[in-house]
Formats: structure tokens, sequence, C-alpha cells
């Protein structure tokens, strides 16, 4: 089912009687959600996340803007003739019920011809539990689950109607680090499965390039960038979306372009073409720093971490808009660690200019 949401926009009333100013939560949101697909919905706490997924399973009403799935403008359809399944931040299990009971909890609502037997929803159930794995565990109460057999449950209650999208709003907030990235695989696998349009809310960056076909970056209820992770990892619109994106974070320092170098601080690290003189902000990715015995880069050593894989250098430079700058480089080149500087090389494609003013990206040819 392909989602159409068309300057979609959600106001709230100030909470502070007092004041008249209201709080735009989504604003003006235009977006196509491609059928079968998984979409990571990213961005900063207060962002307008879970408003947005409100919205488009009717529970609350836009301000302003439509909802389409497929063809059908479902702006006024109510929240349980969408055929969305939900799964909330707090995913909320009857505690008094067994898991049985709680994922056939919704088919109990079915009206007229929908009605289904009891034999009907055990059916429906075990299909539903039996995708997420938890069908042996029918019989127990939430309480006598682990956490991510609880978030299980509540995902088999989104799925047992076999609904046309999937919402998740921030499912793996409740588990430890091992069971997220175990659940996040599994939310992979069961959207293949099933092939349900779904959306997947987090703030967490890795765990939305991990699994989403497309992301949507959000910050004040406003679309900053959409596209597939990688593509928006390498070729971010803004300042935002590069130091939202990627651990360790992008490194960020003060530099302009003066006769035809990219210069940061004293240090004219690339060749620049396509950009007239000025000032900007010069954004390099850890992984963009090449150990160099003359490369153009000065900085002070701070410390070296080895960390399996890779090493992380860390470091100082005087350009730099944080304390240190952090650099992963491969673990077979050493660093000399008795020398107080560490000199690197970039690479241009790992380097970012934005514009000092609007912190928008800058086009330019670099190396
Ligand atoms: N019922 C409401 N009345 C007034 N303001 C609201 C209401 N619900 C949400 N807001 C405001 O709208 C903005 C967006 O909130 P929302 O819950 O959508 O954020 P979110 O991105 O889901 O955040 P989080 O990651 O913390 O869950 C926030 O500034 C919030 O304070
Ligand atoms: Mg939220």
């Amino acid at each position: 089912m392909r989602i159409l949401l068309q300057n979609l926009t959600k106001r709230y009333p100030n909470r502070n009687r007092r004041i008249k100013e209201e709080v735009v939560a989504v604003d003006s949101f235009n977006y196509e959600i491609p059928d079968g697909k998984l979409i990571g919905l990213l961005g900063p706490s207060g962002c307008g996340k879970s408003t947005m997924l409100n919205m488009i399973c009717g529970l609350e009403k836009p301000t302003e803007g439509r909802i389409l799935f497929g063809d059908e403008d479902v702006t006024a359809v109510p929240a349980e003739n969408r055929g969305v399944g939900m799964v909330f931040q707090s995913y909320a299990l009857y505690p008094h019920l067994t898991v049985r009971q709680n994922i056939t909890f919704p088919l109990g609502n079915l009206k007229g011809e929908a009605r289904l037997s009891k034999e009907e929803m055990d059916k429906k159930a075990e299909e539903a539990a039996a995708l997420v794995q938890i069908d042996m565990l029918m019989d127990r109460r939430p309480g006598e689950l682990s956490g991510g057999q609880q978030q299980r449950v509540a995902i088999a209650r989104a799925l047992v109607k076999r609904p046309r999208v999937l919402l998740l709003d921030e499912p793996l907030s409740n588990l430890d680090a091992r069971l997220r990235l175990q659940t996040r695989e599994e939310i992979r696998r069961i959207q293949r499965e099933t092939g349900i349009t779904t959306v997947f809310v987090t703030h967490d960056q890795e765990e939305a390039m991990s699994i989403s076909d497309e992301i949507v970056v959000m910050q004040a209820g406003v679309i900053q960038q959409t596209g597939r992770p990688q593509d928006v990892y390498d070729d971010p619109a803004n300042l935002f979306v590069a130091k939202f994106l990627g651990t360790p974070p992008v490194n960020v320092f003060d530099g302009a372009v003066r006769d035809g170098m990219l210069w940061i601080g004293q240090d004219a690290v690339l060749p620049v073409k396509g950009l007239t003189d000025r000032p900007v902000i010069v954004g390099i990715r850890p992984e963009g720093f090449i150990l160099q015995e003359d490369g153009p880069l000065h900085c002070s050593l701070r410390a070296v971490e080895v960390m399996g894989r890779d090493t992380s250098v860390v470091s100082v430079h005087g350009a730099c808009q944080a304390p240190q700058l952090r650099s992963i480089i491969s673990a077979e080149s050493r660093v000399d660690t008795s020398r107080a500087e560490v000199r690197f090389a970039v690479k241009p494609a790992k380097t970012l200019l934005f514009d000092c003013e609007t912190q928008v990206r800058l086009r330019a040819e670099l190396g």
C-alpha cells in the first residue's frame, strides 16, 4: 500500500494558555511512502515523529493536508477503519491477559460479517505469533516474559488483523543493546516476509540506517532530507543531517576557500574548484582521514584507541568546532604515539562543505 502525505501539518494550541502561539509539531510534510517498503522516520526528541505516526493511523487529525492510502483519501476515515497496525512507544500489553488473549484482542472488536469464531481468532493469533516466533509462549502473561518477548507480542497484536500498513513507534527503546540488535533484524525479516508497508520511528540513526529502505530525517516538524540511508549519509543536504547520521559523528571545522584551496586554519588540505573565495564550514567523516607523515592537516595527538577491526585516533586542531576530533583508520596503520603531532591527508569524498550562515551544503569539486 503506497501512502501519500500531502502538505501534512499539525498544530497544537500551546499548553500554556497565556501563550497564544501554537506548537507546530509537523510542518507541511510532503512525502510518498513507497508500497511494501520499510521507512525509517528519524529525528531528535520532540521533532514530531509520534505526531506523524498518529496522523497516519488516525489517532490525531491533521490541522492541514491530506493522507492517501493508494488512491483512497483516508484523512477523515476513523482509525479502526484504516487497516493500520500500530506498536506504540510503550507497548502497552494487558497484564491480566495471556499472550494469546493479548494478540486476539483487536479481533474481538470486529463487527457484522467480519466477526470471527473463537477457532478462527485462535488460528490467526497462532499465525501472527509464529511470525514473531513466540508461538510457544501463548499461555503466559506479559509479566512472565522478557522485554524482547513482550515486544514481539505487541508486534504480533499489530499484525493479527493483517494490516495494510504497520507503524512502529520506537519499538526497541525498552530493550538492552543486544536484544535491540536482534529484534531490529527480526522486524526487518517480518517486514520482508509480509511485504507490509512499514514506518519505523526511532531517534537512533544507526538503527534507522541499518534496517530501512529509505529514511526520512526530520527536525522541528520539517523534513530535512529523504532517501536511501547510504545516499543520505554520503550526500547530506545540510549540516544538521550530516551531524545526525554517523557514529562517531562527522568532525566539524571552521574553514575557508582561498586561491583554489580548502583551508582548515593554517592548513591547505585539498584543491577546490567551483567556489569563489569565502568562509565555509567543513565536515570530515571519521573515515575521511589518512594517516600521512607529511599530510597537510596538522593535529596534536591525544589518544589512540585500538578497537579490533580499526583504530580510532583522538586529536586536537585549533579550527575544529569540538574540543577533539576523532578519526578512524585501519588497524594496520601504526600511529607513532611518542610524537606530539599527528598529520593527516583528507579524502575528498568524505569532506563536506557548508554555508556558514544557512548551513546548507555547498557543491564544489574537491581533490
Ligand atoms: N497534545 C499535545 N499538545 C501540545 N503539544 C504537543 C502535543 N503532543 C505533542 N506536542 C508537541 O509537539 C512536538 C512533537 O511531539 P512528538 O511527540 O511528535 O515528538 P517525537 O518526535 O515523537 O519525540 P520523542 O522522540 O521524544 O518521542 C513537541 O514539541 C511536543 O511537545
Ligand atoms: Mg515520540
